[in-house]
């Protein structure tokens, strides 16, 4: 079990540690003494420390070392300007760039990505050059959407991947647990830090049965509600791709992630994809690549494969879920409109050759009744692997004889990527695509767009009819000669017979030689900007500092860190903190963005306070409602508040992946001992933070100066441990890392 098998093709040096990770779960297993699901094997197995980590299902916090990390464009760019900020030479743990995000679909595949990369020039540049750098794997605009190119090139059975987007655990149809993060977890491992989650409860889905006609692996996820592992003899007649498929949109039900147990469809899809030597040691080692003779969930939930019907699901929700046959009624209950306008095919969820081959299968039958798509259709491949293998084996020229569109190789219009003319802004209409996510305006920008999800093949069938009513299992279309038929059920191959064309070689492994590449930021640029390290604590307390704000209610993610249009700066860290707290809402007026400068006396919005603060030296805290930056992971939050020179956030509660974000960026996050206190806190109300006081499990003391009345002291209660210590000391986690590597 020793032996050198390679993670990957790209890689030299990076190898697949089965010894270790059954030694490691040997020795968890001595501990627990009980069976283990998958999940937990391959999650225990990564443990940073498998003899002292506490282990309780939906309790403990799990210090893990993931295999790899893998980041989406547009998350990238904050993660590896903190990451340079550490002063590191490389990545410490394998890591990819994927450039998929940013290519607005308008005209069709080779036009879009033209324009694409002159627009975005200076984000590409950058990260080519910083990857290049890092020795980080680089694949460029071009090379497809992020989970199709981890599924075909680097995930692998027993294998823990972080990723910086949702759909990661996509990975999980090649058995690996793949979880999708923030920016500051990928910059964590990226930089050695241990990875923290809390261990998840495992729901056990079994499948029995066998898929059949217009069923497809999309209908088991746009039915199940809670999937994290899957067994059961169904498994066998789902290709991996197809796995792919249903652990992908997991993360629409709230999973952490979602995976199945290594079997013969995996091996077959590393042997396609030119990963036998993985496939074999996988099987090597297969009995460590399941779950445990009588390992318990959670919950169970079971799946009769055979009696699935096609789903169809939304509008404005993934799991609004409708079965086919009941779906015409639906339409006209809700009064949805009933024209389809638009047919979409693609995106991570739904690209893979199968998929592609289906489609293809029930466009090839309308063609050859004279007839083609009704609605506007389009077609995004996951992969320039995919479009190059679909091109060579006919599937991409029937679709586009049918009336499809063939966008670029990227996320396109399932990220709002969308230059959609065909309706008007606020126009009622309906589109349906095999995407994951249809919640409101996601694609197209226009909220009186009715979304729906589904399988590639419901999406083809119903353009066909350019109708919602349409159910292709019961009803007629009329041929070129106006005969009736029904349509034929899909058929197509789970892998190319042929094997797959790469393509276009469209990936920029880093150089051996890395130290004289730049990194190519423009000083002049407003979307990306190289980040100072923060400045370390200067050792003293804070006296007779300001209340920047007060909020009241909720102050999500949103509300510190607006997404919309502000996600052009995520590189731009000075430019973004212009949208700081500009959402929350100020306890003493109840107005969003409108505070009182105590220096001047004037209101004003609340990054300019902030920023006039920290131009006359003045450090200041945040007092901060219940459950303070729930919402996203997004690490724009703490970074703001630190750049624009916040010392602490003094709260109620925290989320508590805001609480660790605002830790690592060298912030305190505090708590009221006695949540009243919080009432208690006049809003223009001068403090003393007795900063001197920090220690593990000790409470800190907040003197408040009203501007009227007699002073007093409230308690502050902390979560941090030693090593988080050290990291507001040094000025953040980052430093602390770039402090021992020095
Ligand atoms: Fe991209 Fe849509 Fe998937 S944005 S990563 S194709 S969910």
């Amino acid at each position: 079990l020793d032996k050198q098998v390679r993670q990957n093709n790209q890689e030299k040096g990076n190898f697949i540690n089965y010894k270790k990770m059954s030694e490691n779960l040997a020795i968890v297993r001595g501990r627990l003494n009980r069976p283990l699901t998958y999940a937990e094997k391959i999650l225990y197995s990564h443990l940073d420390d498998p003899h002292g980590q506490e282990i309780e299902r939906g309790v403990s916090y799990l210090k893990l070392r993931p295999d790899r990390v893998a980041c989406q464009d547009a998350t990238a760019q904050m993660a590896i300007l903190q990451f340079m900020s550490a002063g590191m030479p490389s990545v410490a743990n394998p890591t990819t760039v994927h450039c998929d995000h940013l290519i607005e679909a308008q005209v069709g595949g080779a036009k879009d990505l033209t324009r694409a990369i002159d627009i975005n020039k200076e984000v590409y540049d950058f990260l080519a050059t910083s990857c290049a750098k890092y020795n980080i794997g680089f694949w460029k605009p071009g090379s497809g959407i992020i989970h199709q190119i981890l599924l075909e090139n680097y995930a692998f059975p027993g294998g823990l991947l972080i990723g910086t987007d949702s759909h990661t655990p996509n990975a999980g149809g090649l058995g690996m647990c793949a979880i999708g993060v923030g920016g500051a977890d990928a910059v964590d491992v990226m930089a050695n830090l241990p990875w923290e989650l809390k261990a998840p409860k495992v729901i056990g889905v079994k499948l029995t049965g066998e898929m059949s006609g217009w069923t497809s692996p999309k209908d088991i996820i746009l039915k199940v509600a809670g999937i994290l592992t899957v067994k059961g003899p169904g498994t066998e007649s789902i290709s991996a791709t197809g796995m792919g498929t249903i652990c992908n949109m997991g993360a629409e039900i709230g999973a952490t992630t979602s995976l199945f147990p290594f079997n013969d469809r995996m091996y077959e899809y590393l042997a396609a994809t030119k990963r036998s030597e993985i496939g074999d040691f996988a099987r090597s080692y297969a009995k460590e690549l399941r779950e445990d003779e009588g390992a318990e969930y959670d919950e169970v939930i079971e799946l009769n494969l055979s009696e699935l019907e096609p789903h169809i699901n939304g509008p404005f929700t993934p799991d609004l879920a409708t079965p086919i046959s009941k779906f015409s009624e639906a339409v006209k209950a809700n009064n949805w409109p009933e024209e389809l306008k638009v047919g979409l095919i693609g995106s991570c969820t739904n690209s893979s050759y199968e998929d592609m081959s289906r489609a293809a299968s029930i466009a090839r039958d309308a063609l050859d009744h004279g007839i083609k798509a009704k609605a506007l259709f389009t077609v995004t491949p996951g992969s320039e692997q995919i479009r190059a293998t679909i091109e060579r084996d006919g599937q991409l020229q029937t679709l586009e004889e049918f009336g499809g569109v063939v966008l670029a190789n990227a996320c396109g219009p399932c990220i709002g990527q969308w230059d959609r003319k065909d309706v008007k802004k606020g126009e009622a209409n309906s589109i349906i695509s095999s995407y994951n996510r249809n919640f409101t305006g996601r694609n197209d920008a226009n909220p009186a767009t009715h979304s729906f999800v589904t399988s590639p093949d419901l999406v083809v069938a119903m353009t066909i009819a350019g109708s919602l009513h349409f159910n292709p299992l019961t009803d007629k279309l009329k041929d070129s000669e106006g005969n009736e038929f029904l349509l034929s059920a899909p058929t197509g191959a789970g892998l190319p017979s042929r094997g797959y064309d790469p393509g276009q070689d469209t990936y920029q492994a880093p150089p051996e030689k890395r130290d004289a590449v730049s990194v190519a930021v423009s000083p002049t640029s407003d979307r990306l900007q190289l980040l100072e390290p923060f400045k370390a604590w200067d050792g003293k307390d804070a006296l007779d500092i300001p209340i920047l704000i007060k909020t009241k209610g909720k102050t999500t993610t949103d509300h510190i860190s607006m997404a919309g249009p502000w996600l052009k700066y995520r590189g731009h860290l000075d430019n973004i903190s212009n949208n700081m707290l500009i959402g929350a809402i100020n306890a003493d007026n109840g107005e969003a963005n409108k505070i009182k400068n105590f220096t001047t006396g004037e209101y004003d919005a609340v990054p300019a306070t902030a920023r006039d603060y920290k131009k006359k030296g003045i450090p200041w805290v945040v007092v901060g409602d219940w459950n303070y930056g729930e919402g996203s992971s997004r690490e724009h939050a703490a970074l703001e508040p630190r750049h624009l020179g916040g010392l602490a956030i003094i709260t109620r509660s925290f989320a508590r992946i805001h609480e660790t974000n605002l830790k690592k960026q060298g912030m305190l996050p505090l708590t009221f001992i006695d949540p009243e206190d919080y009432e208690k806190i006049p809003f223009d109300a001068k403090v003393d933070l007795m900063c001197t006081e920090l220690a593990v499990g000790k409470p800190m003391t907040l003197k408040v100066h009203p501007k009227s009345g007699e002073a007093f002291e409230v308690k502050l209660a902390h979560t941090f441990n030693a090593p988080q210590v050290e990291w507001f000391k040094n000025g953040s986690a980052l430093n602390t890392m770039a402090k021992a590597h020095a």
